[in-house]
């Protein structure tokens, strides 16, 4: 089908699950996982994906493809881009959704910059999401961090971006699914913040957490660092048991199987089946 209209997914669920993709396999999996979960999808590419890369160009023509060829809808999204240039990049090569992420910039500067990217992409009549209150792990700010309700609200009125990202509890690349959110203050900025919320670091949160965050209001979870560990597990555990294996697709089927597998569970949780 048609790439898919980030608000028109948004409506379509109670939330949605974005899953971040470094190789193809990945993002195959991905959309493997969405397709017998029977949800849309978000494929997000970080800009740190990019770099490995050595370009937006591949990478983003993979996951625009494997949107147009699914049988859900799908939403190919640009993750934690702090290089401006970039988002143009991106945008020019088709991709209609994007998180600019200034939040390790002083919260003035983040305003001034945000608004100034929100206004371009706008212009080219895509989506974008910011950040307010780094989500630990990222850099300056203490894993503690929070989103103050009244910050955010005059955040997105003055910036007009389509989302915002907050700090309420979880933490970046945790490998273990042990964070404790906030589900008071998510609750809080759900009813003052006039746009989605995206939670960042949903592979530190069990189920019960995801589940939970959602019911308090969060529309977007993010879901990166879980899916490496699923594949790299199941990708050692097939070079142990055939370690006489070289041809890439004896090992990395395994891998990408194990990945649909766990996206299609995540987005049970995720959607709730939108009960
Ligand atoms: O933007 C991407 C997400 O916040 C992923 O975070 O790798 O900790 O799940 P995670
Ligand atoms: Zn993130």
């Amino acid at each position: 089908m048609p790439l898919a209209d980030m608000p028109e997914l948004l409506a379509a669920h109670r939330a949605v699950g974005a899953f971040n993709f470094i190789t193809l396999e990945v993002a195959e999996a991905i959309v493997a996982g969405a397709e017998a979960a029977g949800s849309g999808v978000i494929l997000q590419l970080s800009q740190n994906a990019i770099a490995f890369h050595g370009g937006v160009g591949p990478a983003a023509s993979a996951a625009l493809r494997l949107a147009e060829n699914a049988r859900v809808p799908v939403v190919v999204h640009l993750d934690h881009a702090t290089d401006e240039p970039l988002v143009d990049e991106a945008l020019a090569v088709g991709i209609r959704s994007v998180m600019f992420d200034a939040a390790h910039l002083t919260d003035a500067e983040n305003l001034e910059r945000t608004a100034a990217v929100a206004a371009r992409v706008h212009a080219a009549g895509a989506w974008i999401e910011a950040e307010l209150g780094e989500i630990g792990g990222k850099g300056a700010h203490a894993p503690g961090v929070r989103t103050d309700v009244a910050e955010a609200v005059r955040f997105v009125e003055a910036t007009g971006v389509d989302a915002l990202a907050v700090a309420v509890g979880s933490e970046h690349a945790m490998r273990e699914r042990s964070a404790r959110l906030d589900e008071a203050l998510i609750a809080e900025l759900a009813a003052a913040v006039p746009v989605p919320l995206v939670l960042h670091g949903s592979s530190g949160v069990a189920d019960a957490g995801i589940d939970g965050a959602v019911r308090a209001g969060m529309r977007k979870i993010n879901i990166g660092t879980h899916l490496n560990t699923v594949l790299t597990a199941a990708v050692r555990d097939e070079l142990d048991r055939d370690p006489d294996a070289i041809d890439p697709r004896r090992w990395l089927a395994p891998g990408r199987a194990a990945v649909a597998a766990e996206v299609q569970r995540l987005l049970g949780v995720v959607t709730g089946r939108d009960a």
